[in-house]
């Protein structure tokens, strides 16, 4: 585990330490190298990352930040081991500089939309936690080609400030935070944008994507409201979505409105769906609920990592 003191990389080496079909091999860290830490129960003493014995591990994951990870990805790659890779520099519309360095992600980690992919990946890029949220509230809508073309889907999502990482902040400061709500990365700018859009260009969706984050006083979970224009009335919306997830583990289309609550510490998502009343176009209100160091990085990236190895996919996920 690359970037194990992170918090990505904690909630995932405690998911490890209780996996029946895994062994943590190590766990790295930067600044952290030498401290240890309870994760999972157990106590884990982080190695240098220069330290970590890449070839040792069948898969190696990497929590580490953008731009730092490509590289470390690489290393792991040339060692012989398959990798996961939680940080935004190898997925779809991120592309790495080629001439830095040749790695490559083949698969872009939505478990859901890449289960054959995976079976056969050697890297993978996980999703971004907005991403996952706002593209499992889609993918029926695309999949199905209901969204009108040309139509803007407008999407607000909010997110616990454990998404932003543990680096110390000022505007991270529970002071700053707590009774409090804003918005940022205003003017439709976010990172995750782009892996959204190459998602909906799989599906020839003829859309554009307003997204809008804003930082919630919560510790962990993202809720996300998607605005979709409908090419035509659909008459029972949440059937649509309901039959698009029967049998996924880990998505749930829940009848009453999604929350955190009920998601928080749990590799789920919940999505509600609901029609727009007093709109001139057909509208859908799709509303979903992740826990974003869950479903949104570490529990995907794990249930990734299940399918990628022939485990259980459910193996190790609080579902
Ligand atoms: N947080 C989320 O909700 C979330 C969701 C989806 C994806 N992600 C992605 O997952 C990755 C980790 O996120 P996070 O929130 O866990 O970040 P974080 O809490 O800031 O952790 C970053 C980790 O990377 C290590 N690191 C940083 N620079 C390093 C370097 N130069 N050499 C070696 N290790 C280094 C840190 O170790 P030291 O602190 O010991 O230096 C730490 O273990 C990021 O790419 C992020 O975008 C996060």
């Amino acid at each position: 585990m690359l970037g194990a003191s992170g918090y990505a990389g904690r909630t995932l080496c405690a998911l490890a330490l209780g996996h029946t079909g895994l062994e943590l091999a190590w766990a790295a860290a930067g600044e952290r190298r030498g401290a240890r830490a309870t994760l999972g129960g157990r106590s884990v003493t982080f190695v240098g990352i220069e330290e970590a014995p890449l070839g040792d591990a069948a898969v190696v994951f990497s929590a580490l930040p953008h731009g730092a990870s490509a590289p470390w990805v690489a290393r792991a790659r040339a060692a012989g081991a398959r990798v996961v890779d939680l940080s935004a520099d190898l997925r779809p519309g991120h592309p790495i500089d080629a001439a830095a360095d040749a790695t490559a992600a083949d698969t872009y980690g939505l478990t859901e939309l890449a289960r054959d992919d995976l079976r056969r990946a050697a890297i993978v890029a996980n999703p971004g936690c907005y991403a996952t949220a706002v593209l499992l509230g889609m993918l029926p809508a695309l999949a199905r080609g209901l969204v009108a073309p040309g139509a803007t889907v407008v999407v607000a999502a909010a997110s616990g400030v454990t998404g932003a990482g543990d680096t110390p902040r000022r505007d991270l400061l529970f002071g700053e935070v707590t009774e409090n709500y804003r918005a940022y990365a205003v003017g439709n700018e976010h990172r995750h944008l782009a892996e959204m859009r190459a998602v909906c260009a799989r599906f020839d969706a003829d859309v554009d994507l307003l997204f809008t984050p804003h930082l919630l006083p919560v510790a962990r979970g993202i809720l996300a409201t998607i605005t979709l224009p409908l090419a035509e009335p659909v008459r029972d919306p949440a059937a649509v979505w309901r039959a698009w997830y029967a049998g996924e583990p880990f998505v749930e289309v829940v009848a009453e409105q999604p929350e955190l609550r009920h998601v928080a510490h749990r590799n789920a998502a919940h999505i509600a769906v609901a029609a727009a009343a007093g709109m001139r176009r057909p509208t859908l209100i799709v509303t979903v609920a992740i826990d974003n160091l869950l479903k949104g990085a570490a529990g995907q990236a794990l249930q990734n990592a299940n399918v990628l190895l022939g485990l259980d996919e459910c193996a190790g996920l609080p579902s």
